[in-house]
């Protein structure tokens, strides 16, 4: 089959299971699969293509499972990092908490990043900040094992622990601490893409989402310097609910508008 028509037959597929940008979808896949880039694909329509190995990933593609776990990564702040179906997929929504942090007028500071997934957030704290002293947390070991991964082929010197929140940083103490938890409620309606493919525990909390928040706000003290800055990713219906567990806490919008980060200061200066 020609590798335009392999295109075509496929970006009609993924159009039938709503797939939104099927024909780039198309594209990428094969480009996957023949180890080229997507351009290559563009410029070479008459390529004769093995329609069988293109197959297997354009079904797991109609399945439901996510682009970024059928090619392994998923870009992040202009950088790739490995993903795989322990770790939540990065967002660009996050790329808010991770600007919001990186305009913190300080050279030198200790920062904790709290389940961190595919490692992200700390990962691209410590790229863009050398001097930062960055630690991460997370309570799956699976997913501690990829962050550790991406840092290494990152080139990110990060401190990992394994740790259910703040619980095993007995003694610690941070400048500034990020998080970016599961915060959707148990019964919200979510894309089946997600319910099916990511992991629960990055995706769902108690409390309509808001547990995390407040656990957090109950023991983070403990573990910020004075003057310490708190920075939470948060859902976009959760401003006024998560900044009334940071009293004095300011809200951070994204691109489009909606709620997307709180701000906390630990005002307990000497
Ligand atoms: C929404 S994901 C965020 C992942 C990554 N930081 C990102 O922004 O893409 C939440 C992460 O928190 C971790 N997590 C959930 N509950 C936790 C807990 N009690 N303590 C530490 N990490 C937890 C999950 O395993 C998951 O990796």
């Amino acid at each position: 089959m020609l590798l335009n028509d392999w295109v075509t037959n496929a970006s009609n597929r993924l159009t039938a299971v709503r797939v939104a940008s099927p024909k780039l979808e198309a594209q990428v896949l094969a480009a996957h699969s023949m180890l080229v880039d997507r351009t290559w694909v563009l410029t070479h329509p008459e390529h004769v293509v093995n329609d069988l190995a293109l197959e297997g990933l354009l079904q797991r593609r109609e399945s439901g499972e996510p682009l970024a776990y059928i090619l392994g990564y998923r870009e992040f702040f202009s950088r790739r990092f490995r993903v795989d179906s322990n770790v939540l997929i990065p967002r660009q929504e996050t790329e808010v908490l991770v600007e919001t942090a990186l305009e913190l007028p300080v050279d030198r500071l200790k920062a904790l990043d709290i389940g961190t997934g595919s490692g992200c957030i700390a990962i691209t704290l410590k790229l863009e900040r050398p001097n930062w002293e960055v630690w991460a947390t997370d309570i799956s070991s699976s997913a501690l094992q990829v962050a550790r991964e991406n840092a290494e082929t990152l080139g990110a010197d990060i401190t990992f622990r394994h740790s259910n929140l703040l619980e095993q940083l007995a003694g610690e103490k941070f400048d500034l601490i990020v998080s970016n938890p599961p915060y959707i409620g148990r019964n919200e309606i979510i894309p089946r893409e997600v319910r099916e493919f990511e992991p629960d525990s990055a995706l769902f909390a108690d409390d309509n989402g808001l547990a995390i928040y407040r656990q957090l706000a109950a023991t983070i003290k403990d573990h910020l310097t004075p003057g310490g800055r708190v920075i939470l990713e948060i859902g976009q219906e959760q401003g006024l609910a998560v900044s009334a567990l940071y009293p004095g806490s300011e809200i951070i919008k994204d691109l489009s508008g909606n709620d997307r980060v709180v701000m906390w200061r630990f005002a307990d200066d000497p």
